[in-house]
């Protein structure tokens, strides 16, 4: 929906004129490489897209907040002074409350308001379409405190990130790492971010893909990060450093153990499950740095070995992989025009990122789309993907 529709439904939805409305917007992200490793203090390489969260905006003068979506009936009234009581009741509005109390905790004023969100980032693809709302909204009602509060220069969007990300940890029960709100929160069209989560260093790298282009390729299985074994994942992860620590006591997390300290002390992780985890999370790091220089040096070839290396490692090492996302992944690495291709994000369903000749996009889509309805059953959707900005105020 472009902006104006969205104005003219708020409209319908809550009377007024456009006079007073505010907008602001937040993307999702499409992950390059570097896949289960940001809560293990890793380095990740994701992008913000164009598909995103709008929410339009108007602030009330009581302390009622009301939430509605374009696509949805139903619409969420709540209190601003007692946020914590909806917790794990709505079936819609969750990560805009918690986002919300997460502010006011940090002594962000909460500001009543009107808001109609729309977004464009397909739910339950695995390209963060709940950080593009978390980061969305934080960055309104930081906005809206600021006003209030009389506080001048701009909002702070790493912090913005980090309180999106408590929210989800503390309202949604998901103990997610921070790439995905950092990705929303800071990005910059037609680049990459170059992430280290331990410390938040990063560097914004130009997506230079000369004749080439990314297209997802999204499973449409539906996936929940919460019913899934994103949590068991990261207690694996932490019993296995635990292991590691016994010989390796300098290590902080598993991104400070390297390729070769792995290989000659991985028998003190005694169980094979956890041990594979590891291997994952260590080999990972690697890639991403070998990535990231890579595409420095415009060497996209290997990007796309790195790409497939990472797939094979979720596939068959740390196991979120799925029956859909490999068919997409393996068959789109047997056509000539494909550079690599992988799982993007969590896992257990949504979507891939393929690196793959512009002039042979359409190719791509035309070959994958009936392979993947006659395996699956139902059809796969296809995004040619461009690299869009972080969150901010639409003006
Ligand atoms: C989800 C989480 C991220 C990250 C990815 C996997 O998207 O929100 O923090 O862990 O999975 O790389």
């Amino acid at each position: 929906m472009r902006l104006n529709e969205i104005k003219q439904q708020f409209i319908e939805t809550f009377g007024g004129d456009s006079a007073d409305l505010r907008a602001f917007a937040s993307p999702g992200r499409v992950n390059l490489i570097g896949e289960h490793v940001d809560y293990c203090g890793g380095p990740v390489f994701p992008a913000a897209l164009t598909m995103k969260t709008t929410i339009v905006a108007r602030k009330r003068s009581d302390n009622i907040i009301r939430l509605k979506a374009t696509d949805l009936d139903i619409m969420v009234e709540a209190d601003i002074n007692d946020l914590e009581k909806y917790k794990g009741t709505l079936k819609w509005g969750d990560y805009q409350l918690g986002v919300a109390l997460e502010l006011q905790k940090a002594g962000y004023t909460i500001q009543g308001c009107d808001l109609l969100y729309d977004d464009t980032t397909p739910h339950g693809g695995g390209l963060s379409s709940s950080a593009a709302i978390e980061v969305s909204t934080a960055l309104m009602f930081a906005t809206f405190s600021n006003e209030i509060n009389q506080k001048a220069g701009p909002v702070d969007m790493i912090e913005m990130a980090l309180l999106s990300q408590k929210a989800e940890h503390n309202y949604i029960g998901v103990n997610c790492g921070i790439m995905d709100q950092f990705a929303s929160a800071m990005g910059k069209a037609d680049h990459a971010i170059f992430l280290n989560c331990a410390t938040l260093d990063y560097e914004l790298v130009p997506l230079t893909l000369g004749d080439c282009c990314l297209v997802l390729s999204n499973t449409n299985k539906k996936h929940s990060l919460g019913a899934s074994k994103y949590n068991e994942r990261r207690s694996e992860c932490e019993a296995g450093l635990k292991a590691l620590q016994t010989v390796l006591p300098n290590i902080q997390q598993l991104a400070d153990v390297t390729v070769e300290e792995f290989e000659s002390n991985k028998q003190v992780i005694t169980d094979p499950i956890v041990q594979k985890r590891i291997k994952h999370v260590v080999y990972e790091c690697a890639r991403v740095h070998e990535s990231v220089d890579a595409l420095k040096k415009g060497d996209l070839k290997t990007f796309g070995l790195l790409m497939n290396a990472s797939h094979d490692s979720l596939q068959y090492d740390y196991e979120v992989s799925c029956d859909e996302l490999d068919l997409l992944a393996h068959e789109a690495r047997k056509l000539p025009y494909v550079i690599g291709s992988r799982m993007t994000g969590a896992g257990f369903g949504g979507c891939t990122v393929s690196v793959v000749k512009t002039a042979h996009a359409q190719d791509f889509i035309k070959t994958l789309a009936p392979i993947y309805e006659e395996k699956i059953g139902y059809p796969a959707s296809f995004y040619i993907t461009e690299i869009g900005d972080g969150g901010k105020e639409l003006l």
